[in-house]
C-alpha cells in the first residue's frame, strides 16, 4: 500500500498540471493507464481507482497480499483454479485489524492461506477489572460473514465495517472493495449479510450500542441508515463484559426479520433480551419487538434451524436453548439444555449433516452436540489438544471448524471436527495453528 500510495501521489501531482482525460502506455505491458475527465479516477486494465478515496479516505482497506502459503506450491500458482476450493475466515482483531483466510482441503483439513488488512482497527472489550477480556474479546458471535463471493468484517476499534470480494478460484485471495464504512455506533461486534436485501447489518456493543444497516454493492459498502436502532444498555467503549453486552445480530432464514441477542446480567436482575426488527418494504424497519424469554439470562450465539422458524441460542449462564417466536415476534423457550460442566457456553452452529447443533465454551475445551428439538445433550467431546477453550465456530458440510484464540502460552488454533458419520459421531481430526495469528482472533466464517 505504501508503494501504491506514493504512485498515486505522484500521479495526482502529474495530473494536476496536465490536460485530462489522459491515456499513458504502461511500458511494454500492452496495458495503459487512463484518467477520467474530472481527473479523479484512474483506470488500469479495466480496473478503476478513485483518487479522492485512495488519497484522502482514512482507513482505505489495504491489500497486503499473502503473507504465507500452505499446501506446498499449489496455492502460489495463481493460474491454478481449484473448482470448489474452500476457505474459512476470521479476524485478528489486532490494532491493525486483518482477515485471516485458511485453505480447506477436500479432506476438511486446514493450511495457511492469507492475512489481509481491513483498513480498520481491532479492539478488545474489558472484564470487570478493566483488563482486556481476551480470549472473549468481543463477547460476540459473527465478527465476520460471507455471502456469495463477498466477505464483510467488523472493525471494533474504528467503528467501521470492511468489505472484500473473494476470488472464485482461490478463496483465500481477498480484494478490498471501497473503504471501511461507519457502523453509526461504537464497538461493532457482529455482522449479518442479506443478499436478498443487499444489506450488511451490524450490531454495536459500546457507548452507542445498537443495530445499523449499510448497503452492499459490488463496489463495496455504502451508507444506508441515518440512525442507529439503539439498545440502551449503558455501556462504555470498549464495553465491560461479558454481561450486559450485545451478542449477535442475524437475519432469519427468509430475511424477513433482523434478530439480535443481548446479554443480561443475572447479578443485577437484568435478563437480557432478543430483539426483532421485521423487514418491511424491502428494508429493516425501526419497529422493534423485544422479549426476555423466561429461563434465559445471558443470550449469546445463535444458529438458524432448517425447516423451522425456531432459533437455537446459547446462554452463557447454563448451556443452550431453542426459542420459538410468536406472531408478534415474542420469544419463548421450547427446549433447554443445561450443560453440567460448562463455564461459558457462548457460540453455536447447526450442521445439516448431523441434523444437530454444536456449541463451544471459551473456558472449557469441549464441543457439545445438542438435539435442537428435544434439548437432549447428544455428545460431549472433551478435547485433549491443550487449547484453553473454543469460541466462534462454523459448520461446513462434513466438518465443523472452531476457533481457539489461545492465550499467552498456547497459540491460536482452529480445531477441525469430522461429523460425516452423522449424529453423535463428531471426532477431532486436526488442531491447526495458523501462522502469524495473535491471541485476539475472533469470528468464524466459511465459503
Ligand atoms: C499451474 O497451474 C496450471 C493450470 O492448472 C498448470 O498447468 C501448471 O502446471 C501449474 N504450475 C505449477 C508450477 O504448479
Ligand atoms: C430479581 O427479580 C425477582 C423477580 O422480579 C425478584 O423476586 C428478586 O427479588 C430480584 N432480585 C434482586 C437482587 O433484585
Ligand atoms: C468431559 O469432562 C468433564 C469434566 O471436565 C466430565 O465431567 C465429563 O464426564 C467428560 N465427558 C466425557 C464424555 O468424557
Ligand atoms: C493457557 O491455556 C492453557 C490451557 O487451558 C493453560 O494451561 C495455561 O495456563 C494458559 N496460560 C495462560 C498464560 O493463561
Amino acid at each position: 500500500m505504501v508503494r501504491f500510495t506514493s504512485v498515486f501521489t505522484c500521479l495526482a501531482l502529474l495530473f494536476a498540471t496536465s490536460a485530462v482525460p489522459v491515456t499513458i502506455p504502461l511500458g511494454t505491458t500492452g496495458q495503459s493507464l487512463s484518467v477520467s475527465e474530472d481527473g479523479k479516477t484512474i483506470s488500469v486494465d479495466g480496473r478503476s481507482i478513485n483518487l479522492d478515496q485512495a488519497l484522502n479516505a482514512r482507513g482505505v482497506c489495504k491489500h497486503e497480499g499473502k503473507k504465507h502459503h500452505g499446501k506446498g506450491g499449489a496455492s502460489s500458482n495463481s493460474t491454478a483454479a481449484t473448482p470448489g476450493a474452500k476457505a474459512i475466515y476470521f479476524i485478528t482483531n489486532a490494532a491493525e485489524n486483518s482477515v485471516v483466510a485458511l485453505n480447506v482441503a477436500t479432506d476438511g483439513t486446514l493450511s495457511d492461506g492469507s492475512i489481509t488488512t481491513t483498513g480498520g482497527a481491532g479492539l478488545s472489550g474489558v472484564d470487570s477489572t478493566g483488563a482486556p477480556a481476551a480470549p472473549d474479546s468481543l463477547f460476540s458471535q459473527g465478527a465476520v460473514k460471507t455471502a456469495g463471493n463477498f466477505l464483510v468484517a467488523v472493525n471494533p476499534g474504528s467503528n467501521t465495517l470492511s468489505m472484500f470480494s473473494i476470488s472464485p478460484t482461490d478463496p483465500t485471495q481477498l480484494t478490498c472493495l471501497g473503504s471501511p464504512q461507519s457502523t453509526l455506533g461504537d464497538f461493532p461486534v457482529s455482522v449479518s449479510l442479506s443478499t436478498k436485501l443487499s444489506v450488511a447489518c451490524v450490531a454495536n456493543s459500546g457507548a452507542r450500542a445498537g443495530v445499523a444497516c449499510l448497503s452492499m454493492t459490488a463496489n463495496g459498502l455504502a451508507p444506508l441508515d441515518t440512525a442507529l436502532r439503539p439498545f440502551a444498555i449503558g455501556q462504555t467503549t470498549p464495553p465491560s463484559g461479558p454481561e450486559n453486552t450485545v451478542s449477535q445480530t442475524f437475519f432469519n432464514a427468509d430475511d424477513s426479520a433482523l434478530l439480535t441477542t443481548v446479554k443480561g446480567n443475572p447479578a443485577v436482575n437484568n435478563t437480557g433480551f432478543l430483539s426483532v426488527f421485521p423487514v418491511a418494504n424491502g428494508a429493516v424497519s425501526m419497529q422493534e419487538a423485544r422479549s426476555s424469554p423466561a429461563g434465559t439470562a445471558v443470550l449469546f450465539g445463535t444458529a438458524l434451524l432448517p425447516n423451522s422458524n425456531n432459533i437455537f441460542v446459547t446462554d452463557a449462564s447454563f448451556g443452550s436453548a431453542t426459542l420459538s417466536l410468536n406472531a408478534q415476534n415474542i420469544a419463548s423457550v421450547v427446549a433447554k439444555t443445561p450443560i453440567a460442566d460448562q463455564k461459558a457456553t457462548c457460540w453455536a452452529a447447526f450442521s445439516d449433516v448431523t441434523g444437530t447443533a454444536f456449541v463451544t465454551d471459551v473456558a472449557v475445551n469441549h464441543l457439545v452436540e445438542v438435539d435442537t428439538v428435544t434439548g437432549t445433550l447428544i455428545k460431549e467431546l472433551n478435547s485433549t489438544n491443550g487449547n484453553p477453550g473454543m469460541i466462534d465456530l462454523v459448520s461446513a458440510g462434513n466438518f465443523v471448524y472452531a476457533l481457539s484464540p489461545g492465550n499467552a502460552s498456547v497459540k491460536a488454533a482452529v480445531a477441525v471436527f469430522d461429523v460425516s458419520g452423522g449424529r453423535g459421531t463428531a471426532k477431532e481430526i486436526q488442531n491447526f495453528n495458523p501462522s502469524g495469528v495473535p491471541d485476539s482472533a475472533q469470528g468464524m466464517a466459511f465459503i
